[in-house]
């Protein structure tokens, strides 16, 4: 049975990926410093409570320990806020890219030549074109952006000159939740746009649409939104990729198709039966018009199809873990 060691897995999109590598037959060690996870998530991953160790990436001496006889290494642990890597760039470099070359460092030393990296559409800044393919342009225009292209620069030095087989996948808008496992979404605070929506609709307080003069259907950003559970099958994919003896690649992990804010904003109405109040706020620095993936590598290439990105299918289930959240906190 395939070792693997998830970085971050008391995360949003690690504990959801973890329960899935489990469910895969895998064996699984978490790490995680939990300061921006919730300890909660590794029980409800399924993770024995002996495998979860509370550790900063940047512990390389206290890490190198857990990779021995791990065949690949999951990294998701990183600080994810545009807006917070502006304000804070030197807390993002030193976090997601430190952090990394620490993890790197221990694998070294243990000879574990496997990795899937959760990289980010961030790394494309502004596309010139729409659907984005893995071969535009790398122009990030944040520093978590930047962090992120970043080691995606060393793994392909570590892949040419040390034989380190990674893949690394660029999310467009991850979103949804696992009902089978209660996961979801619960950052904190949360930057991201649905569980806003679903504030919003709750406490009446309007939610801020930055910008409704951008060029396309109703003048909001257009993303591309993939079901968390899509998600983590294409991690599940990557290292059937990587144990089968695959070489490295970048996948873009979206749907092809793009909603724009209001879009979203109107079936979060829908499915709450709420009226989502919202204003419009200035365009923010660093918001292209539209992000959408080019997932056709993937679909090719590791035989992964989107089943649950619906929108619909996504903000019901993110609905239904925000109810349960809601009740749970009271
Ligand atoms: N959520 C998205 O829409 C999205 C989109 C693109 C890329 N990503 C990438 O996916 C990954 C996971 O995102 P998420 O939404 O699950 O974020 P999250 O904040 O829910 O999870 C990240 C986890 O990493 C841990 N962590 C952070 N720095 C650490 C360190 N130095 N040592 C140990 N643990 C550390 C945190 O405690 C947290 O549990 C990140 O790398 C992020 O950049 C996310």
């Amino acid at each position: 049975m395939p070792k693997i060691l998830v970085t971050g897995g008391a995360g949003y999109i690690g504990s959801v990926t973890t329960h899935y590598l489990l469910k895969r037959g895998f064996e699984v060690i978490v790490v995680d410093d939990l300061s921006r996870g919730h300890r909660e998530n590794i029980a409800l991953s399924g993770v024995a409570p002996a495998n979860f160790h509370q550790m900063r990436l940047q512990q390389t001496g206290a890490l190198t320990p857990l990779l021995s006889g791990v065949d690949a290494v999951v990294h998701f642990a990183a600080y994810i806020a545009v807006g917070e890597s502006t304000r804070e760039p030197a807390l993002y470099y030193s976090n997601n890219v430190g952090g990394t070359l620490s993890l790197l460092e221990a694998m070294a030393r243990q000879n574990v030549k496997r990795l899937v990296f959760s990289s980010t559409a961030a790394v494309y800044g502004d596309p010139v074109k729409v659907p984005i393919p893995e071969d535009a342009r790398i122009g990030p225009v944040s520093p978590y952006g930047d962090s992120k292209a970043m080691v995606e620069k060393v793994l392909a030095a570590l892949d040419r000159y040390r034989g380190l087989k990674n893949v690394t996948l660029r999310y467009f808008n991850a979103c949804g939740a696992e009902p089978e496992a209660n996961l979801g979404e619960a950052h904190d605070p949360e930057t991201h746009l649905i569980p806003l929506l679903f504030k919003a609709a709750v406490t009446g307080e309007p939610i801020m649409i930055f910008g409704n003069d951008y060029p396309t259907s109703d003048g909001t950003c257009v993303r591309d939104y993939i079901h968390i559970g899509d998600l983590a099958a294409a991690h599940v994919a990557a290292l059937d990729h990587l144990m089968g003896g695959g070489d490295s690649h970048a996948f873009n992990v979206g749907t092809g198709v793009g909603f724009t804010v209001m879009e979203v904003l109107k079936a979060v109405e829908k499915v709450t039966g709420k009226i989502v109040p919202y204003r419009i706020a200035d365009r923010r620095d660093g918001d292209a018009a539209e992000l959408v993936a080019d997932s056709s590598q993937l679909r090719s290439k590791l035989k992964w199809e989107p089943k649950r990105s619906g929108l619909e299918e996504i903000v019901g289930d993110a609905w239904r873990y925000f109810e349960e959240m809601s009740a749970v906190k009271g």
